[in-house]
Parts: C-alpha cells; structure tokens; sequence
C-alpha cells in the first residue's frame, strides 16, 4: 500500500456546509453576528451555503482569478484524479458518513455545483483572490477565520516557514478565532508543525487549543486546531 496520499500540490476539491460545520464544530449562534473567512475556500459550498442562512461569509483562495468555465474543468479534473488515488489507500480512511468512493463523489459534486452557480452570480462580492502567507486584508478584518484542508495538511509542499508566516498573517487579519482542520498530513499522521507553531515564542499570546470534532474521515483526523486571539 503507498505510504502517503500522492499528490503533488493543493487540489481544488469542495466540502460541504454540514461538512464544514462538523470538522470546526460550528454553532449557529456563534457565526450569527460575526465576520467571517474562509481562507482557502476553493470550491468549497460553505460560503455559498452559509450565506443562503444569513451569515457573513466572504472566501479566499488563489484560484478565483479563473474563470468559472476553467475553475470546473479544474475541479472536475481534481476531482477525478483523487478518486482513482483512492482505492489503493481506503484502509486509512472511515467509510460511516461517506460510505464509498460514489458516496464521497457526491459529496463532493453537490459541493462545487453549489459554488460554481454562486461563483458564477456572486464572484465580485463574496470570492477574493489572495493568498497566504500574505493576503490583502487588513488587520482584524474578519471575526473568525476557518483554514479546511490547507495548512498542515500538505506539510511536505507547503514548508514550516510557509506555515509560520501564515499563522501569523491569520492572526492579523483574524480578531476572535482562527480554526484548522485537520492537522493530519497526507501520510495520514499528526502533522509535526503543529506542536512547533504552538510553541512559538511569537504566537505566545494566543490561546491554542485542539479540539475532538465530529467529523473523522482520515482514521484519527478528528481533531481540530483553534487559535484563540487575545
Ligand atoms: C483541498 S482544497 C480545500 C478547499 C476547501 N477549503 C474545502 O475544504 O473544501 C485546498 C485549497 O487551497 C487553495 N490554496 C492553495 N494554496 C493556497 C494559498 N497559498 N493561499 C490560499 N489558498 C491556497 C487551493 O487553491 C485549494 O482551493
């Protein structure tokens, strides 16, 4: 069996609001008055979904400077080639919500057919294209900030000080809450950055916390990372 989930860089693939909502352990009344970002949203349908509900939700990710048609040839493509990865590897994953690779497809389809039809209306007020580790927002732009399958995640292309300086740039622009998820790698293993990052001298005046979810796709990655900014 391959020892990692080979991939070469970050693929746009799009969870769910529920999705979303069980992996950072989200309450409603807690997002109701607040700003939020998702960074690294991709295709994504939490955005649009949340939106749906009445919250404030905004997205970044480096991808939306393409056009709709390219984004779902790209997410659709993405999509495929993760598919056929899968088989090899199933046995570190837990099938209870998905049930199989089918299953899991049709996560997946409903999320980006969600995003692309909001992508296509709503691109100019909700989609920012930036990225880390230096973004254009300003300082505490946002109340909360939620990071899905990002940092720590890719922790063999994405290096520690990528990591360091995006922490750090969340930290900025975030005024309450940052949430990570997961902090598995794509060796299916606790990723090593994150007792460094909560280590740093730099970030010393935050609370970091790791949460259980509800949410275990990747055996064991049912453990969130939450940033609290004093
Ligand atoms: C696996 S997808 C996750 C999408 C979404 N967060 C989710 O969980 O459904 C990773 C996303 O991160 C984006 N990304 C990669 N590098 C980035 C960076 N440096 N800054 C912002 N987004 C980035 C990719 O374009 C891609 O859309």
């Amino acid at each position: 069996m391959p020892e990692k989930f080979d991939i070469k860089e970050t693929i746009a693939i799009g969870r769910t609001f529920d999705e979303y909502s069980r992996m950072f352990d989200l309450r409603f009344t807690w997002l109701k008055n607040a700003s939020i970002l998702d960074m690294g949203g991709g295709v994504s349908s939490f955005t649009p979904e949340a939106c749906e509900l009445g919250l404030n939700v905004k997205s970044c990710d480096r991808i939306y400077g393409f056009t709709p048609e390219e984004l779902e040839a790209k997410c659709r493509a993405d999509l495929e080639g993760m598919l056929e990865k899968l088989p090899a590897v199933r046995k570190n994953y837990l099938w209870d919500l998905y049930k199989d690779e089918e299953g899991l497809r049709s996560y997946r389809e409903k999320a980006y057919k969600i995003f692309m039809e909001d992508y296509r209306k709503s691109r100019e007020n909700r989609y920012i294209r930036s990225e880390l580790p230096f973004t254009v927002f300003t300082d505490k732009e946002f109340d909360i900030t939620l990071v899905s399958h990002l940092l720590f995640l890719y922790d063999e292309h994405l290096d520690y000080d990528f990591h360091l300086d995006s922490i750090a740039e969340l930290i900025r622009i975030t005024k309450e809450e940052i949430r990570i998820f997961p902090i598995v790698n794509l060796r299916w293993k606790k990723a090593e950055f994150v007792d460094r990052i909560i280590r740093e001298p730099a970030f010393d005046r935050c609370g970091f916390e790791i949460k259980k979810v509800d949410f275990e796709f990747v055996k064991g990655g049912n453990e969130c990372l939450s940033i609290k900014i004093s």
